[in-house]
């Protein structure tokens, strides 16, 4: 994750091949319930970092992070979209999700952008949709759409950690259990 941009757009085929790996991720019943945003526009993006409270951020020693970034992808995922797949003949009976796969159809199209970004040679962090206030009626997004978070891309500057204490990658013994938990 990069919360430090260069003054410097990204081109639009850029843009346009990591939105479609977003769109190519994986989702629950191939219901396709991912729902993403670009943002470009300035002003908007001045509006989504004074949703996210980026002055307050800045106050707090940190440089400008949203409104910097060239590119916003707002991911958002609309479950209705898996209701209607599981009411299908196919699938009748199976949708008593235990686990809400919209959240986590929403986390592989993340991680594919993510992955994208660093293929076309950009940088991006993420903001969840918590920090947020306000963000459906900037952007006119209907009700029923739920916002997962803000994908930020565009060139790297040098980055200066968030973290308030610094936190070590776990050992991979620590995370990764063999044939048995
Ligand atoms: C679901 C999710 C939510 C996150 N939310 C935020 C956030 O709100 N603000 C932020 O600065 N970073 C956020 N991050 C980024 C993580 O802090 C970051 O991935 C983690 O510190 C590891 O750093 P790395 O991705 O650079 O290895 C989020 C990451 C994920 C996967």
């Amino acid at each position: 994750m990069v919360r430090r941009y260069a003054d410097s757009g990204i081109d639009a085929a850029a843009i346009d091949r990591i939105v479609d790996a977003a769109v190519r991720a994986p989702s629950a019943g191939f219901s396709q319930g991912q729902r993403f945003i670009v943002v470009t526009e300035k002003s908007l993006r001045a509006a989504l970092a004074e949703a996210a409270g980026e002055g307050e951020y800045v106050s707090r020693g940190f440089s400008p992070w949203i409104s910097v970034a060239p590119v916003l992808i707002v991911v958002c995922i609309d479950k209705q979209a898996y209701v209607d797949r599981y009411a299908e003949r196919d699938k009748a009976g199976t949708g008593g999700w235990d686990v809400p796969y919209w959240w986590v159809d929403a986390g592989a199209s993340l991680m594919a952008i993510l992955y994208a970004a660093v293929d076309e040679g950009l940088a991006a962090g993420f903001l969840g949709a918590h920090a947020f206030e306000g963000l459906h009626p900037v952007l006119d997004i209907p009700e029923d759409i739920e916002v997962v978070g803000v994908v930020t891309l565009g060139h790297a500057a040098p980055d200066q950690s968030s973290a308030r204490v610094k936190r070590g990658r776990l050992p991979r013994d620590e995370v990764v259990r063999r044939e048995r938990w």
